[in-house]
């Protein structure tokens, strides 16, 4: 027998199945030789200067509230940047802090989707957007991408599925298991779309400045006409390996900011003061930690793209971010019981394709959040696992 409360949730609530990743964690636990190659969290910590300018905080007593929308200086910052980096025209009054972009995809979302409401995601994808259209009472609609064209966004598979219900489109570039980077014609084909049938953009750029040559970035926003329908989402936990100080935000025309504010307040009053003075000085520091993380990046994705092929695995070639969604077929296995059993055998963690909206996959995602040797050698162990199933497949 359930609990009143348990029985008596609210029909909004979605539930996740927990039971496969629970099962992972039990395998994971029973070994000391685990190589975790599955969260999207930064093996680099966080750099020593952001640190200390939150130390320095904590000591000035900066303990309290702030402003629901964040800190002037912090806002300014942002704002800053997004001109410098990326050419956007935003105004700190056009800026939300929220605590990450997980925050902001859920005001976001709170603020765009009406009961009923269609909302297109770039697919494979980060399934925290369809929890949150959930959440509102919309229906989440996959837009998928595929190996063919290494999981590039083909905007015709979007206008096919554009109805009369269809509100917002989810653009994720680079994308979120893919690694996948939007070229910037189709983002140009992508703001015609939007145009034609009216649609809103949801930007996540989350990962915009881990994109590697020749793949080049450009953000929706900053095209003509695309402000105004656009609500750009970035944050710090990837860039500046700041995944617990929970700190993103949300870019948007002022007098939307001005809607939401009371909502953004709503949900937890302000981010996380001594995260927002962290924030501030990840803006304004020095950038060689970033240059560092990103030149391992680099050379890791390198390293896996070819020790994959030799492995007799094929991927989309990804443009960013720090995943490779990898086919995993060639073992006769589809991907949940491909990870499970090479967790089991080699102590190697990667997650199936079934926790990006894919279900009964042939595709894991790698994430290379490990220091180059231990990626070699989990790359030893899965050429090895592989070597061992093409052997009993004889
Ligand atoms: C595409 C995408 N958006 C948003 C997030 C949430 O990031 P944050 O840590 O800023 O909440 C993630 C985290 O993995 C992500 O992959």
């Amino acid at each position: 027998m359930g609990s009143i409360l348990a029985e008596r949730t609210a029909s909004r609530i979605v539930e996740e199945d927990g039971s496969f990743r629970t099962k992972m964690l039990g395998i994971a636990a029973e070994r000391d030789d685990v190589i975790a190659l599955g969260r999207g969290d930064p093996d680099f910590h966080t750099p020593r200067h952001v640190v200390e300018a939150a130390k320095a905080a904590i000591d000035a007593n900066q303990h309290h509230y702030t402003g629901p929308t964040g800190l002037p200086p912090l806002r300014q910052a942002i704002a800053d940047n997004l001109k410098a980096d990326y050419g956007f025209d935003y105004t700190a009054d056009e800026i939300v802090v929220t605590a990450g972009v997980q925050e902001s995809i859920m005001l976001t979302m709170l603020a765009v989707c009406e009961p009923g409401d269609e909302v297109l995601i770039t697919s494979p994808r980060f399934t925290t957007y369809d929890t949150a259209v959930h959440l509102c009472g919309g229906v989440p609609v996959p837009v998928p991408t595929y190996q063919k064209d290494d999981f590039a966004l083909d905007v015709a598979e979007i206008e096919a599925r554009i109805t009369d219900r269809t509100r917002v489109f989810v653009l994720v570039s680079p994308n979120n298991p893919t690694g996948a980077v939007t070229p910037p014609d189709v983002i140009r084909q992508i703001a015609d779309l939007a145009l034609k049938h009216d649609l809103l953009i949801v930007a996540d750029e989350i990962y915009a400045k881990l994109i590697y040559p020749p793949h080049e970035h450009l953000s929706l926003a900053t095209l003509p006409g695309m402000k105004e329908r656009t609500i750009t989402l970035n944050g710090f936990s990837k860039t500046y390996a700041m995944t617990g100080w929970r700190i993103g935000y949300l870019a948007a025309p002022a007098d939307f900011v001005e809607k939401v504010t009371e909502t953004r307040h709503t949900l937890s009053i302000n981010s996380c003061t001594v995260s927002q003075h962290a924030a501030l000085a990840a803006l304004t520091g020095p950038e060689d930690d970033m240059q560092a993380m990103y030149d391992a990046y680099a050379e890791r994705r390198a390293y896996l793209m070819e020790a994959l092929t030799k492995a007799g695995l094929s991927y989309g070639a990804p443009g960013g971010a720090f995943y490779i969604y990898t086919n995993i077929s060639a073992s006769g296995m589809k991907a949940k019981a491909f990870c499970e059993t090479l967790l089991r055998e080699t102590g190697v963690m990667v997650f199936p394709g079934d926790m990006f909206g894919e279900p009964d996959s042939d595709f894991i995602r790698i994430s290379y959040l490990q220091p180059l040797p231990l990626i070699e050698e989990a790359m030893g162990r899965i050429e090895r696992f592989m070597a061992d199933r093409a052997g009993a497949a004889a």
